[in-house]
């Protein structure tokens, strides 16, 4: 018997009510990286009480900065300036989060001190060597294990030249961690990505007082600047919203309304596909939120069709594909997925673990290299294995909605490092949810 945490999920009831979703991981890490940057004291509100965002905030403990939970949801973060940080005593963990490790990369190449930054055993297979090649050329030193693989082993105190980067993969993190370490370095660093990635780290480090120019796929700043401590808003997570705007289309009967979603462009391609399946999602009570856009969205049932999925969506919508296979099963007609190959880098083989989460419930999936075709059918009960990956676990509850019988989902502990609550949330809701 295995000590995983498993749940049973199936059919509830038509799903109603207004929900809050808690706040968006990107922005949450930045929110945290960055006060601890900057020179003065930052508040942050709707901070993810994540376990990934969590571990950030515990890793800049470690590095001196004092962080206090007021209440949760809130930090004040009591910044110790650009150069402020201390050389922690022990290895750094980032527990399951890519952003967490590669932003801290780049950060923690510039400093005067040696660090190690180690994860959970998801993160330890994921690639590294795509921050450690761009700041080895910056002058940084750092050791991977074999394969490009964590723990990082970052060896402190190397100069650090500007570069002008050409990005092969279209990643925030990348880019995100090459700006991090341009902050530090001599002169200009521009980052130019193959396809506009979410721009958080440019918007937010423009809001700490930082001159960076930026525009879609591009973004440039010059070394040696402070950061003006800032308060931050974190707008709710739209990745996380994802999961309740597929279910309650799916499941008939259905009407939801998600309050003040974060709709930062860089993020909303499943809004779009889902839109081009036929999904009835209005956008209310439009504002914005520490300089985001948010709104409510409200999603009612609605038929849905296949679709290809336009190419140039993918990177608006790379953490959503779990929940876009799962409005794919159960939409008329087949859906075809292609140039998405970065899904077999994340938490786990999106690609993989996706198509074979969906073939044990009953459907046929033909995968290919870089994404897969989704052919619906009438899902039946049975067991998924999530691979310990939060966005296959969720997706597979909602798949779960429209089953003929029960299905165990199996390893869903991670769900909390970006979702603490979901299975309350889902619950109250309507979804037919319970541990296993
Ligand atoms: C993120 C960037 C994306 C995304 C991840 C969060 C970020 O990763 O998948 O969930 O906060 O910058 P990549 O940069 O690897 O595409």
């Amino acid at each position: 018997m295995s000590d995983k945490q498993n749940w049973t999920a199936s059919r509830g009831r038509p799903l109603s009510g207004t929900l809050d979703i808690p706040g968006d991981k990107s922005v949450s890490h930045r929110a945290v990286m960055f006060a601890a940057l900057a020179d003065g004291v930052s508040k942050i509100d709707g901070f993810l009480e994540g376990e990934d965002t969590r571990a950030t905030a515990k890793v800049f403990s470690q590095l001196g900065v004092k962080i206090e939970t007021p209440s949760p949801s809130r930090r004040i973060v009591h910044g110790v300036g650009v150069d402020g940080l201390k050389a922690p005593s022990a290895p750094l963990d980032c527990g399951n989060a890519g952003t967490g490790m590669r932003l801290l990369a780049g950060l923690l190449a510039a400093q005067p001190f040696d660090s190690v930054l180690v994860g959970d055993e998801s993160l330890s297979k994921r690639p590294m060597r795509r921050v450690s090649a761009p700041l080895a050329e910056m002058g940084a030193r750092i050791d991977t294990e074999e394969g490009g693989l964590p723990p990082l082993r970052i060896h402190g105190g190397h100069a650090l030249r500007g570069i002008d980067f050409v990005s092969p993969v279209a990643s925030a993190q990348v880019k995100s961690a090459v700006l991090l370490a341009g902050l530090y370095a001599e002169g200009e660093t521009s980052v130019r990505e193959p396809h506009p990635t979410r721009d958080y780290t440019e918007r937010m480090l423009s809001a700490f007082g930082v001159d960076i120019e930026f525009s879609p796929g591009y973004a440039k700043l010059r070394g040696g600047q402070r950061l003006r401590a800032t308060d931050i808003a974190v707008p709710a997570d739209f990745s996380s919203a994802a999961f309740f705007l597929v279910a309650a289309s799916i499941v008939p009967g259905s009407e939801l309304r998600l309050r003040a979603v974060g709709l930062n462009p860089r993020r909303t391609g499943l809004l779009a596909a889902l839109r081009l399946m036929g999904a009835d999602i209005r956008e209310e009570n439009p504002s914005s939120h520490g300089g985001e856009p948010v709104a409510d969205l409200v999603v009612r049932h609605a038929p849905l069709r296949g679709i290809e999925v336009p190419e140039a969506l993918v990177p608006d919508m790379i953490d959503e594909f779990p929940a876009l296979f799962v409005a794919a099963a159960c939409a008329e007609g087949p859906t075809v997925v292609r140039g998405a190959a970065e899904l077999r880098v994340k938490e786990s083989d999106r690609l993989a673990v996706m198509s074979a989460a969906l073939r044990a419930l009953g459907l046929r999936v033909d995968e290919t290299e870089d994404g897969a075709t989704i052919h619906p059918g009438s899902l039946q009960g049975g067991r998924v294995d999530s691979h310990g990956d939060h966005r296959i676990a969720m997706a597979t509850v909602v798949a779960a909605q429209m089953a003929a019988g029960e299905v165990v989902v199996e390893d869903v502990a991670n769900v909390a490092t970006s979702f603490p609550g979901f299975d309350a949330l889902a619950g109250g809701a309507g979804f037919g949810l319970r541990n296993a």
